[in-house]
């Protein structure tokens, strides 16, 4: 068994000219810098800055911005250097792929899926919670029994996110350009009230509050038994809320605030000049998010003591403490009009995964044809969006943030490590941009990653783990077999042209 079987940069980028799997190219560095904060600023800065605060780092919460922000960005760094030398759909898998092996990619793609689809499940549930809220303030309504769940637990349905789901999948399916437009102009409503909160908020800032800046640490008995992280559990450590340890349990969960940039990379085939506009498009994203998060995390914490900040809604909670809910009315449509964007990106991103996965045939290949009409892979996009549906609409999420973060920080250690192998491997590639002190700082990048996986729960990684079991069975039983890299190296063929045959066209969406 060949399970390090890799496939070419020059396959790679060969496949996306094949006229029945061709995506269209017509986006600019400004559209994937939009794309990207479309997708990174949203339920991670409205509801878990609070939480975060409140919880394990009092305003100190700003240096778990910022730690959560350096993991990112040396990671950032590691998938810019890549796009811009293997600019082909698919992300993290793609480029794994060229460098450690069928088998390994099939592992990273995997993970995104999960960080992409349960992701998108999560943040349109939130976007549900937001959505009521907001009717509820301008007085209409939304009967509770099909709206968001007030307690976790199974036989709810959630027809708000549902809905939203399939009003996104419907754009996601006309075309990228057309839902981008849309996104362009959500993202500006997403923006404006952020920096509403920044500014508004400083005129209600106490300096007090920000005393002491970092609480002293205090132990916590709230996690035990497999809801401990698994760091403590291997170490005898005990669970620290406060202080130094509380700032990096802090940004552990905050993590999630800046998922997406990765998306970014996603879309390489779609980019007009992808060598220079991907690099350009991930860090510009994650930079600026960066300063926004760190600014609404100080107006916050100023604005509440630490102690009494709501951790479920707590730029709302704030304004209407001072006095203001007209400007927490406002805020609430603002999050409604962010988290949308938030759910329809990350649900691009799993349909770009799958595709790519499709295309290479460890998944079947008739899935990944593209729509003569639309240029859109409109099979897997309708499989994506009703599996987003229903998970967002039917499961007690709770929790399930944590396996967002596990799947992504794993995609981000293997893909930091890829970068110097890829140097070894293929000098002679073209490389538009190159992560400085290599291989220092993408080694550096993988152990933040595991560092920061490691703080998440025992029951997280118990259901990764569950997650990937499933994952290694199906590359076995279909994936291995059907690899086109495996066919292409002497296996026996199966259904090679199967895509492209009679049977290939009767199943297309076209
Ligand atoms: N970064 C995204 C959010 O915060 C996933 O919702």
């Amino acid at each position: 068994m060949d399970l390090l079987r890799t496939k070419s940069v020059e396959q790679s980028l060969s496949d996306t000219e094949d006229p029945d799997f061709k995506l269209k190219r017509n986006l600019t560095a400004l559209d994937l810098t939009v794309f990207g904060i479309g997708v990174i600023i949203g339920a991670g800065i409205f509801t878990l800055t609070g939480k975060a605060a409140q919880q394990y780092a009092g305003p100190a919460v700003v240096f778990s911005f910022v730690i959560a922000a350096v993991c990112c960005g040396l990671a950032a760094l590691c998938y810019a250097e890549f796009a811009s030398t293997v600019p082909v759909s698919g992300s993290a898998y793609t480029f794994s792929y060229a460098t450690l092996g069928e088998l390994v990619a099939w592992i990273i793609g995997w993970d995104l899926i999960l960080e992409l689809m349960l992701g998108a499940s999560v943040v349109a549930q939130g976007w549900s919670q937001y959505f009521v809220n907001f009717l509820d303030a301008i007085g209409l309504g939304w009967p509770d029994a099909i709206g968001p769940a007030a307690e976790s637990g199974w036989g709810h349905v959630n027809l708000a996110a549902f809905l939203l789901v399939a009003v996104l999948t419907a754009l996601i399916a006309v075309g990228i350009k057309e839902s981008l437009r849309v996104n362009l102009v959500l993202v500006g409503v997403k923006l404006f009230i952020v920096l509403f909160v920044i500014v508004a908020g400083l005129f209600f800032v106490k300096g007090g509050n920000y005393t002491p800046f970092v609480p002293p640490s205090a132990g916590s008995q709230d996690a035990s038994g497999i809801t401990q992280p698994l760091f403590q559990w291997i170490f005898g450590f005990e669970a620290q809320t406060y202080g130094i340890l509380g700032i990096v349990s802090g940004a552990s969960i905050v993590f999630f605030a800046y998922i997406g940039f990765d998306v970014v990379a996603t879309t390489a085939e779609e980019a007009k000049n992808p060598q220079k506009d991907l690099p350009r498009g991930i860090i510009g994203s994650l930079v600026i998010c960066t300063f926004l998060y760190v600014a609404v995390a100080l107006v916050i914490t100023g604005m509440v003591r630490y102690d009494r900040i709501d951790p479920n809604a707590a730029l709302a909670t704030a304004f209407q403490d001072v006095g203001k809910d007209g400007f927490a009315t406002l805020i609430s449509a603002g999050a409604v009009a962010g988290l949308t964007t938030v759910v329809m990106t990350l649900m691009i991103g799993a349909v770009r995964v799958l595709f790519s996965m499709s295309r290479d045939g460890l998944l079947p290949r008739a899935f990944a044809k593209t729509s003569k009409r639309t240029g859109t892979p409109v099979t897997i996009t309708l499989t994506i969006g009703t599996a987003v549906a229903l998970v967002a609409s039917l499961t007690p999420i709770g929790d399930l943030e944590e396996m967002v973060n596990i799947g992504t920080l794993t995609a981000f250690a293997l893909v930091s490590l890829a970068v110097p192998i890829l140097r070894r491997t293929r000098p002679d590639l073209e490389r538009s941009f190159k992560v400085p002190f290599s291989p220092v700082l993408p080694i550096l990048a993988a152990v933040v990653c595991v560092y920061l996986a490691l703080n998440l729960s025992i029951e997280t990684w118990l259901r990764f783990l569950i997650w990937m079991a499933l994952g290694f069975a199906i590359y076995f039983a279909y994936g291995y077999k059907h690899s086109r890299v495996g066919l292409a190296d002497g296996a026996p063929p199966v259904d090679h042209a199967a895509a492209r045959s009679g049977q290939g066209h009767d199943r297309t969406p076209d």
